[in-house]
């Protein structure tokens, strides 16, 4: 049997790119798939795609920045499933086009952050109790090699090249918040760490990169982490990445 099988996880922004690719793959593995969405037409038509595939998967309208949604959809979790064995923290935005830090407009640095990090922290915090619940929680936030102080710090940094103010320092915060949960957890069987997917072909990434499901891949092995595996990281598909 998978070690996904029977399981329950909740996948926000699913409806497309990396987070539709980390749904499918947790149901093809067996897990119960909760395609979360900010739109309904569009998280439907998603999750109705997987299931005329077979797959175990179930939109769930969730809007990360509305607390109302996020409290909806956990109450509708208790109700239906009574417990999250995974949740993956994948949606989020990158609202700049070549805008250098000294000029980038600060709504759009706290447009970015109310989803990236505010609606990562809301969320976390509503599924705890399920998460709680659940036998061995798993908790993956999706961060970015952009978000490494270390890859991006300096001239010679390999992505130095990257200025992008609002979503690699969110990203950042993405990386500190999930230590902060880690940490807090560290006496539970949950886990938290942070995923670096690598530049996938996304509209996040205008079409640039690898296909979705390989970077999916990275989300998904976190999730699946058993009980020895490693927690309050920031994890590739080379492994460790550093902060
Ligand atoms: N693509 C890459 O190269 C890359 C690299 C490193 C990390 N990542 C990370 O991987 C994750 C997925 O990115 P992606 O490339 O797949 O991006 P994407 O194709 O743009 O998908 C982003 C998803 O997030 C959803 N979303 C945005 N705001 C939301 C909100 N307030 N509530 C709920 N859902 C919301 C979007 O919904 P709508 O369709 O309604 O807009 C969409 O489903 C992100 O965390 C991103 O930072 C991506």
């Amino acid at each position: 049997m998978s070690e996904a099988a029977g399981k329950v996880a909740l996948v926000t922004g699913a409806n497309k790119g990396i987070g539709y690719a980390t749904a499918e793959s947790l149901a093809r593995a067996g897990a119960t798939v909760l395609l979360g969405a900010r739109n309904a037409q569009a998280g439907m038509t998603a999750a109705a795609k997987l299931a005329s595939a077979g797959l175990d998967v179930h939109f769930l309208p969730i809007d990360v920045t509305d607390r109302k949604s996020i409290e909806a959809a956990a109450d509708r979790i208790a109700e239906d499933w009574g417990r999250l064995d995974i949740l993956i923290n994948n949606a989020a935005v990158s609202p700049e086009h070549g805008v250098p830090p000294s000029a980038a407009d600060p709504d759009l640095l706290r447009l970015t952050y109310e989803t990236n990090v505010f609606g990562l922290v809301a969320t976390t915090q509503a599924m705890l109790p399920l998460l709680r619940a659940a036998a061995a929680g798993r908790i993956v936030n999706m961060s970015t090699g952009l978000a490494s102080l270390k890859l991006t710090s300096g001239r010679d940094a390999p992505f130095a090249f990257s200025r992008l103010l609002a979503y690699n320092s969110s990203k950042t915060a993405v990386n500190a918040v999930t230590v902060q949960f880690a940490n807090e957890l560290l006496d539970t069987p949950i886990k938290v760490n942070a995923a670096n997917p690598g530049l996938c072909a996304t509209d996040l990434s205008n079409g640039k990169g690898r296909p979705p499901s390989e970077g999916a891949a990275v989300a998904v092995g976190l999730a699946l982490l058993g009980e020895d595996g490693p927690t309050g990281g920031l994890y590739g598909d080379s492994g460790q990445v550093p902060w």
